[in-house]
C-alpha cells in the first residue's frame, strides 16, 4: 500500500482513490503496484461487487509519472504499470470511473476497460503519447478505433490534443457528464447499485460482453514492446525532459535540422 493510493469500502464497493494531488496524482510504480492488489483483492474477496476508481483534488490523473519513466524506461508485462494494465483488462469485477480534471495518458485509456464511466463537466481527457514519443497502451490502440472508429480515434491518438467530457461521452467513452459536485455521489450511486444485483448474473454478463475483447492480450503485450523502445528512445527523453524543464519539446533537433 502506499500514501498515495487511498483504498476504501462501502456497502460492497472497492474505491480506489488516485491521492498525490500536488503532482495531479500522476502514477508511480508504487502506485501501480497498490492498485493492482487492490483489484485482486477485489476479485477474489465475494463481499465486493464493484470497484470505483476517482481522484483527489483537482485532477482524475495525469497519468504516467514522467520521472518514474525517465528513472526506468522499460514498461514490460511484469512491471507494476503492465501487471496493472493487464489486472484491469480481466477484472471480473465491475469498475467505475468518476473522472474530473485532467485524466491524461493511462487516465483515459483505463476509461476503456471500464463497464460504467461518469465525468465531472471539468474533465479534459488526453492521449499525448505520441507527442511524447511514446505508443498508446492499455490496448487503446485497438479499442479506441473499435469504439468509436478509425479516423476519430486516429485524431486522438496522433495529434494528442485534449478533448473535454462531453466530446468523450459524444464517442462513447463515458456514460454520464454531471457537475464536479455532483460526480462522486453519481459514480457512488451507481457501485452502489450494482452491489445490489445479483452477483453471478453481472459477473456472467460481463464476461459475455467481454468475450468479444478478442486481440486484447496480444495486443497489449506488441503495444508494451514498441512502448518499452520509444522510452528509451531520444524521442521520449526529449519530451519527458521538455515537460519537467517547463519549455516545448524541440524534436527538430533530432532530425538534425534544428538549432
Ligand atoms: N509526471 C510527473 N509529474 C507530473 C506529471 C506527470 N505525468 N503531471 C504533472 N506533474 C507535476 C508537474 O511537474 C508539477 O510539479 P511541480 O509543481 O513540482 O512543478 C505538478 O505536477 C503540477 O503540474 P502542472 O503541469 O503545473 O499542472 P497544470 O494544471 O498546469 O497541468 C496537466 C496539468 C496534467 C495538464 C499537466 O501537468 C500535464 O500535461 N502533465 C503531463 C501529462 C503526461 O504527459 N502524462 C504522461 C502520459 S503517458
Amino acid at each position: 500500500m502506499t500514501e498515495h493510493i487511498t483504498v476504501t469500502e462501502f456497502g460492497g464497493v472497492l474505491e480506489i482513490r488516485f491521492d498525490r494531488a500536488d503532482k495531479k496524482n500522476a502514477i508511480t510504480s508504487a502506485m501501480y503496484t497498490a492498485m493492482a492488489d487492490a483489484l485482486d483483492r477485489a476479485d477474489a474477496d465475494p463481499g465486493i461487487l464493484a470497484v470505483l476508481f476517482s481522484g483527489a483534488g483537482d485532477s482524475f490523473t495525469a497519468g504516467n509519472d514522467l520521472n518514474d519513466f525517465l528513472a526506468a524506461p522499460r514498461l514490460l508485462e511484469e512491471s507494476p504499470g503492465g501487471r496493472f494494465i493487464r489486472t484491469i483488462a480481466k477484472a471480473r469485477k465491475v469498475l467505475i470511473a468518476a473522472v474530473h480534471g485532467s485524466a491524461v495518458g493511462i487516465g483515459t485509456t483505463l476509461l476503456l476497460h471500464c463497464d460504467l464511466v461518469y465525468a465531472g463537466r471539468s474533465a479534459r481527457l488526453a492521449l499525448p503519447f505520441v507527442k511524447l514519443g511514446l505508443v498508446p497502451e492499455a490496448a487503446s490502440s485497438l479499442l479506441l478505433p473499435r469504439l468509436m472508429g478509425y479516423q476519430r480515434a486516429a485524431e486522438l491518438i496522433l495529434l494528442g490534443e485534449p478533448f473535454d467530457a462531453e466530446t468523450a461521452r459524444e464517442l462513447g467513452l463515458v456514460n454520464r457528464v454531471v457537475d464536479d459536485a455532483e460526480l462522486l455521489a453519481t459514480a457512488r450511486a451507481a457501485a452502489t447499485a450494482v452491489a445490489a444485483l445479483p452477483p453471478s448474473a453481472v459477473q456472467q454478463s460481463k464476461a459475455l460482453m467481454k468475450a468479444n475483447h478478442a486481440g486484447v492480450a496480444e495486443c497489449m503485450a506488441d503495444e508494451l514492446q514498441r512502448f518499452s523502445t520509444q522510452l528509451r528512445s531520444a524521442e521520449f527523453k526529449e519530451a519527458a525532459q521538455a515537460f519537467l524543464e517547463k519549455r516545448p519539446p524541440n524534436f527538430a533537433k533530432l532530425r538534425g535540422v534544428g538549432p
